[in-house]
């Protein structure tokens, strides 16, 4: 399936992959975005491949730029775009950001939405680190200059609340002092920072610090996505630390709306703190998938990872007030949607993911 998908894109050339949708193929909706153009970076991933299903809904025409990078299995990453391939206002680039041709890319001045990157705490440590420069830093730095050039009028793009690292007081506002504590923080904090310069130069750019995004396709490294496949049959969770490790859980549907009403806001602050407002702990969530699931999930106890924060919480005041955005999906309403994606994917065949931590 996918195979084929890919060589049909690939006889693609820039030209057609840019070539503006006619008229008549507009998708008029009640919303005023019917024909306007986005392109998401990172669209094959968790987060950008939800992104691009409600931009597609709400009447945007996307062009997803991906580089279907390793960092964990990408048949998951075709997998994300198979249903997105299908629609018509829907282009795929496969490219590096480091490499792509951005200025045709961004041809037109279309919103963007920059999500791409090697994300992770744990790997950005040693060797590893190379690839986070590479994509982090210098494929955004890329993209925000690409964009300022283009004239685009607004770039949303991802930052974390790795920025924070261990913080003096919780929850979190946008004010308080970044201390990231992992190398991945460090590239995080450094988009904001070249977000600032290109912000100077004319750009619009306004940074959405994550806040621990789950739901159906989460990146498999992540605790909440190796949980339900434990809860699902296995391999058994790998517990980092005792467990009081304490985050703030954001809902990918809530992120996502997030995104799309930073992306058409009238005037935002240049950064705001994207955070479900659910906190709980490694154990309590533990808890609470085992209750959900009908069975103690098995556990592996394992030492605390390098560069991991004791707690992360968001304090939203800003995200509410200027974007009129507040989470709605509830810490087990969530947990149950992942473990139940989880288990369908399992009921289809689907081999167990098996995740980098
Ligand atoms: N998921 C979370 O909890 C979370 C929390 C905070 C911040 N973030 C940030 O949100 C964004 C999305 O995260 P995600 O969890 O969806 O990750 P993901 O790994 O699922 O998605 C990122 C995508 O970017 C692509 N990519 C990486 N480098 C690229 C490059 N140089 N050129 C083109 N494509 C490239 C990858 O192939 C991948 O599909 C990232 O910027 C991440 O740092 C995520």
């Amino acid at each position: 399936m996918w195979e084929g998908l890919h060589v049909a894109f690939g006889r693609r050339t820039d030209w057609q992959v840019l070539a503006p949708t006619s008229g008549l193929q507009l998708f008029f909706t009640s919303r005023t975005v019917a024909g306007m153009r986005v392109v998401i970076t990172g669209c094959a991933g968790f987060v950008g491949s939800h992104l691009t299903e409600r931009l597609l809904a709400d009447g945007w025409r996307v062009t997803g730029i991906d580089a279907l990078t390793a960092y964990y299995d990408p048949a998951e990453k075709r997998a994300n775009l198979t249903s997105l391939l299908a629609h018509q206002r829907f282009d795929f680039v496969r490219a590096d950001l480091v490499t792509a041709p951005l200025a045709k890319l961004l041809a037109g001045h279309p919103h963007v939405v920059h999500l791409a990157a090697q994300p992770g705490v744990r790997r950005s440590f040693g060797d590893g680190f190379d690839q986070y420069v590479h994509d982090n830093v210098l494929g955004t730095q890329r993209i925000f200059e690409a964009a300022a050039e283009a004239d685009c009028p607004r770039l949303v793009y991802a930052s974390s609340s790795s920025v924070y690292g261990d913080a003096a007081r919780y929850p979190c506002a946008e004010t308080t002092p970044t201390r990231p504590r992992s190398p991945y923080g460090v590239t995080k904090r450094t988009g904001e920072k070249l977000a600032d310069i290109y912000r100077g130069l004319g750009l619009d750019a306004v940074g959405l610090r994550y806040f621990t995004v789950y739901g159906p396709r989460q990146r498999p490294d992540m605790a909440i996505r190796r949980l339900c496949e434990a809860a699902a049959g296995g391999p058994e969770f790998r517990l980092h630390g005792d467990g009081s490790q304490i985050r703030d859980f954001t809902y990918v549907d809530d992120a996502v709306e997030a995104t799309v009403l930073a992306l058409t806001a009238d005037r935002t602050s240049p950064v705001l703190n994207v955070g479900g407002g659910q906190e709980a702990s490694m154990s309590q969530v533990i808890d609470q998938l085992s209750e959900l699931s009908g069975e103690p999930i098995p556990v592996r106890r394992r030492v605390g990872q390098l560069g991991d924060v004791h707690r992360t919480g968001a304090d939203t005041t800003l995200a509410r007030s200027e974007l009129g955005w507040a989470p709605t999906v509830c810490l087990v309403e969530g947990l149950e949607a992942s473990l139940d994606w989880v288990r369908r994917r399992r009921g289809a065949g689907v081999p167990v993911a098996v995740g980098a931590s």
